[in-house]
């Protein structure tokens, strides 16, 4: 049966890929989005127009409570929310960092997640029914130098992963994590022209793991962090 899935970033290089492998399982995904040009070139890559069958494209800033909710509204019953929003900023000693930098990293990594939580978790509990899939990093893990504040919102995502699966574990709903090393994406070959590009994980092979957690095969999955 098709289900409702929400796909925060789906916009973006694993996105994409995630909002193919749901789309290919025939389910029905909503994504929102802020830039127009990447709603363009998802709907143009995924050849459906914009308003089609499966597909819906929805204006939202997710790390606000409003824009939260209308992106849960959107894609009510709510089956599986994947948290994908995120964004990268690094590279320089924290004495060098900008303050900014912190509380950039928290709004994109963690509280796109915790406010799109906050939105769905309420209907897929009464329901007793949902699953969420976080995208954390393995520099959350690592904690290499000069990305403290990546690292440190990415941190936060597999804590909100960790507690939320503790406040749910009796509603019927699963939450788990993704931790990927670095992906193959466009923004990282730009970024890094002369890396081994083959070294790094594509975009597809996420994908998989991101639709597996979330379908029955994986019903006794709960409060995982996966490294990918
Ligand atoms: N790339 C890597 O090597 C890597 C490694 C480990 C983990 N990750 C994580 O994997 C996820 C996807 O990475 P990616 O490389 O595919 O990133 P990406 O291409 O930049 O995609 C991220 C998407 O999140 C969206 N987004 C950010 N803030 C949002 C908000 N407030 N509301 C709605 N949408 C928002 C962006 O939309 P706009 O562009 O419109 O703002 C963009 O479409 C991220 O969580 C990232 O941290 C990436």
């Amino acid at each position: 049966m098709a289900r409702n899935v929400l796909v925060s970033g789906g916009a973006g290089a694993l996105g994409r890929a995630v909002v193919e492998a749901f789309l290919e399982g025939g389910d029905h995904v909503v994504v929102p989005w802020i830039v127009e040009a990447e709603r363009d070139a998802l709907a143009d890559a995924l050849c459906r127009p914009l308003e089609a069958g499966s597909l819906t494209l929805l204006a939202a800033d997710v790390a606000e409570a409003d824009g939260a909710a209308a992106a849960v509204e959107a894609a009510e019953p709510v089956t599986v929310l994947v948290n994908g929003a995120g964004g990268f900023a690094g590279g320089m000693p924290h004495t060098e960092t900008p303050l900014e930098d912190f509380d950039r990293m928290y709004r994109i990594n963690l509280r796109t997640a915790a406010a799109l939580c906050q939105a769905a978790l309420p209907g897929m509990t009464s329901r007793a029914a949902g699953c969420i899939v976080n995208v954390a990093s393995r520099a959350a893990i690592d904690r290499p130098p000069t990305l403290a504040a990546y690292s440190a919102s990415k941190a936060g995502v597999l804590v909100l992963t960790e507690t939320l699966q503790k406040e749910v574990a009796e509603h019927g709903v699963r939450v788990n994590a993704v931790v990927p090393t670095t992906i193959d994406t466009p923004a990282n070959r730009a970024a890094m022209p002369d890396a081994d590009f083959g070294a790094w994980t594509p975009t597809a092979a996420i994908a998989a793991v991101v639709h597996w957690l979330a379908s029955d095969a994986a019903a006794s999955v709960r409060g995982s962090a996966i490294p990918v």
